[in-house]
């Protein structure tokens, strides 16, 4: 990490304040062909309610995701020893994921304690993803099995601020996903190669008597020894997964989080530095909170310009969404109703994502792109230049100047580009019209729109 978090944080709620003030005159942005911002290591979605709901389905987003989040969940219908779970009266009916582990009689997986046939849609959707290429997985929860709350409902505590995991049961929470890390490696051919115990566990809006999902609130110093015994649990599996944490709403509270839990846990526990972790997955969330906790919905052009923001100042080196199908005007980059199962219209979010998730690729460089309105990558085996610009303001043309990558750079005559219009309109149009003129080319790009363009660049001009 070049920056600190503290740095990054404070640019980036320097830029969310300013709210991209309109640029009217044309623009010229610089690619930097020495700048390196990590590599790329895909784009994903967390499966959960739209795999519960349409896992036992063929199709999947078209979009070159290489990233699956799997929820290990935490509801069972069952009573054991008199106790059953308690769902809050406006629980969701889709939002609900069948648990592995349905009551506390063994911890032993090959127990009747255990019912390894639950939750088949979701892992259906997960190995479907992995046959088609999805190579980095996630296991992450949202709470711990509902038996383990204080409350048995694992939408969260009775105010929604307080620890709802029993004290005498953080053991059994890291337990519950090392055992299911380790079930998945030895039974699905599924090795998950990060494993999440916490979500949002700072907010204070995980309340069981109103929550519409499922969820836990876990104060710093719980999520700290719970920390310690997943690593542990993991270990003792012969599990390589790491840890990722903590997964919070906003970047501040990732920050503060990071800040309460103690070098040692985190140099035990969270060997591959964390806070590139949360940063990849965390920053999503808060897109997902500040958004739907405003009761506003995720609009495409807050899509763009978190994608954005994120490239520029968090250097993610990868990027995960929450539901790719959900309801319209929620998450969806393809509607669907997950109580329902129906599948409706694609999104335009869909393409506007398109138009990053498949020219940015796995093991691409990311390369510094010259102004907050572009991102750039570099493939060093094809040679292969993409950059991707958004213009906010009224129609102009966007000049991109390559003369950083010495003279005269680049070779090809025409660069092709695909164009997205954000709020409606056109849809990841191709085209090969765009000739480079020396070290530069342009685009007249309207209002709102996206443009992705590809350039080789000639062999002996690799960016170093
Ligand atoms: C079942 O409930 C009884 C009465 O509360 C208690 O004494 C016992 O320990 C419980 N057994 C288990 C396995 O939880
Ligand atoms: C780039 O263009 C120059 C000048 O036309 C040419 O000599 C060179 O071979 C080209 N390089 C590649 C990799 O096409």
């Amino acid at each position: 990490m070049g920056r600190t978090i503290m740095d990054k944080l404070a640019i980036l709620l320097a830029l969310i304040a300013a709210n991209f003030s309109s640029v009217n005159a044309d623009l010229t942005t610089i690619i930097d062909a020495k700048s390196n911002r990590g590599t790329w290591e895909g784009w994903g979605t967390s499966l959960a309610w739209w795999a519960v709901a349409f896992g036992n389905r063929q199709s999947l987003p078209g979009l070159g995701f290489n990233i699956a989040r799997y929820n290990a969940d935490v509801s069972s219908w069952n009573s054991y020893n008199g106790s059953k779970m308690v769902v809050s009266p406006n629980m969701i009916p889709s939002r609900q994921v069948e648990g592995f582990w349905q009551d506390w009689g063994s911890a032993d997986p090959s127990s009747s304690s255990w019912k390894w046939s639950a939750d088949a849609n979701q892992r259906s959707m997960l190995s479907k993803a992995q046959d088609r290429g999805a190579d980095i997985l996630e296991l992450f929860s949202v709470s711990p099995m509902w038996w383990m709350c204080k409350n048995h409902n694992p939408s969260g505590s009775d105010d929604g601020s307080s620890d709802n995991l029993q004290s005498w049961k953080y053991q059994q929470h890291a337990l519950y996903l090392a055992t299911v890390a380790k079930y998945a490696a030895d039974n699905w051919n599924i090795r998950f190669q990060s494993v999440e115990p916490f979500n949002q566990p700072s907010a204070n809006w995980w309340n069981g008597g109103m929550g519409t999902q499922e969820g836990c609130h876990f104060e710093a110093s719980t999520q700290e020894t719970v920390l310690g015994y997943l690593g542990t649990e993991l270990r003792s599996r012969g599990l390589s997964s790491v840890i990722s944490a903590s997964d919070e709403s906003y970047y501040d509270e990732a920050l503060t989080t990071f800040n309460r839990i103690s070098s040692s846990t985190m140099a035990e526990s969270l060997p591959s530095s964390p806070c590139h972790r949360y940063q990849w997955v965390g920053g999503r969330d808060s897109l997902y909170s500040t958004v739907s906790r405003a009761g506003k919905k995720l609009w495409q052009s807050e899509l763009v310009s978190n994608l954005l923001l994120d490239m520029r100042w968090l250097r993610p080196t990868a990027w995960v969404y929450w539901q790719a199908l959900d309801r319209a005007g929620g998450w969806g980059l393809i509607d669907a109703d997950n109580d329902k199962k129906t599948i409706g219209s694609v999104n335009q979010k869909y393409f506007v994502l398109a138009q990053f998730a498949r020219h940015i690729r796995p093991g691409m460089r990311i390369l510094d792109g010259g102004s907050d309105y572009t991102v750039a990558a570099y493939d060093a085996t094809t040679r292969k230049l993409v950059v991707i610009a958004v213009n906010w303001g009224d129609a102009q043309y966007i000049n991109f100047d390559l003369s950083k990558f010495s003279t005269p750079g680049v070779n090809d005559t025409v660069i092709k580009r695909w164009t997205t219009q954000i709020e409606s309109g056109s849809r990841y149009v191709e085209r090969s019209d765009t000739p480079l003129d020396g070290t530069k080319f342009w685009s007249r790009f309207e209002k709102n729109m996206v443009q992705t363009f590809e350039i080789t660049v000639s062999s002996d001009l690799i960016p170093i």
